[in-house]
């Protein structure tokens, strides 16, 4: 198996005291508390600086290779977005129609490929463990953006972020997450990521077919946290901190049908909300379809939009780290 090249371009000593130089970053299970505090600080610090002064140098003349398996809007734009406010290039394939993956090309040959043009991928594949798989043969840092149903660390990280933005804590919260537990992988990496904090209560609700995974769930129950599932908001909903909302996975239905059935199970309406409390915040990774009405949007609590935001910090920070400069 080929090993990592580490890169010899950067300014010597640059790299020695930086821990997360030339790391894969695949899943949520990789951090510790410790390192989930420091991405937030540094995250808080690439906020301060993009407010500051928009764009500035710290990544100039690094490369990103932005491969995407399957669509996206935020993961995709921002990846490149933080790349580009730190100076470097972007090597973008969102159209893998368009690459030599449409003439039959392995994922370990196009990421050969990248890891010779690139110094850091980021990756989104329809399958579990594509980017374990792609981190083997890149030669250079890959960046799970999400692996089919498994899991979306850098999303899980932006969310945690969004959690300490806005509520200024991430210990002592009742979080409940709704909607598509089963296919969500973002809430599959927040629930792990949770587990590093104190005083966590996660509520689970879904439709019946769509439950969070066992796998996740001994997980959580094993570092002690208590969760509960329930099938209606109603009763959690009033000592709820954070509601994390998720869309119904279309695309991972074989029967359309079944996802006709339970696509709009659950509708966030400035009625329902009515319950919760004053303090607290709605999240959704993004996109909605159904699942929050547009009347709630203008609800201080609704905090999707701004959690989009922060995004762009964190894939800031953590493109920082991986290539040695923070
Ligand atoms: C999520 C994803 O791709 O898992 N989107 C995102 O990255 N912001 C959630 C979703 O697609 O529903």
């Amino acid at each position: 198996m080929p090993t990592k090249a580490k890169n010899p371009h950067l300014p010597l000593g640059d790299h020695k005291t930086a821990p997360w130089y030339g790391k894969d970053i695949l899943s949520i299970k990789q951090f510790s508390r410790a390192d989930l505090e420091y991405i937030i600080r540094v995250a808080h610090e690439m906020r301060i600086m993009v407010e500051r002064i928009g764009t500035f140098d710290l990544l100039k003349g690094k490369i990103l290779a932005n491969l995407f398996y399957e669509p996206s809007t935020r993961t995709s734009s921002s990846f490149m977005a933080a790349m580009e406010r730190l100076g470097g290039a972007v090597i973008p394939i969102n159209e893998v129609k368009y690459s030599s993956v449409a003439k039959g090309e392995s994922l370990p040959d196009t990421v050969r490929t990248l890891g010779c043009y690139a110094d850091v991928i980021v990756l989104r594949h329809p399958d579990v463990g594509a980017a374990a798989l792609a981190a083997k043969y890149a030669g250079k840092p890959v960046i799970n953006a999400g692996d089919g149903v498994g899991e979306h660390p850098t999303q899980a990280l932006l969310d945690a972020f969004t959690i300490r933005e806005e509520l200024g804590r991430l210990d002592n919260l009742t979080v409940t997450m709704l909607g598509d537990l089963k296919y969500g992988r973002t809430v599959h990496s927040l629930a792990r990521l949770l587990t590093q904090f104190i005083g966590i209560k996660l509520n689970y609700i879904s439709p019946d077919i769509l439950p969070m995974p066992k796998d996740v769930m001994d997980e959580v129950a094993q570092k002690g946290l208590p969760q509960n599932e329930y099938s209606t908001l109603d009763k959690v909903l009033p000592e709820t901190d954070v509601l994390y909302v998720t869309r119904v996975q279309k695309e991972r239905f074989d029967d359309h049908a079944v996802y006709e059935k339970v696509k709009s199970a659950f509708v966030i309406t400035p009625e329902v909300m009515k319950s919760a409390k004053k303090e607290m915040i709605v999240m959704h990774p993004l996109p909605r379809v159904t699942e929050i009405s547009m009347e709630f949007d203008e609800d201080p609590r609704a905090a999707y939009f701004r959690q989009m935001e922060y995004g762009l910090y964190v894939r800031m920070a953590l493109l920082a780290m991986v290539l040695g400069k923070a």
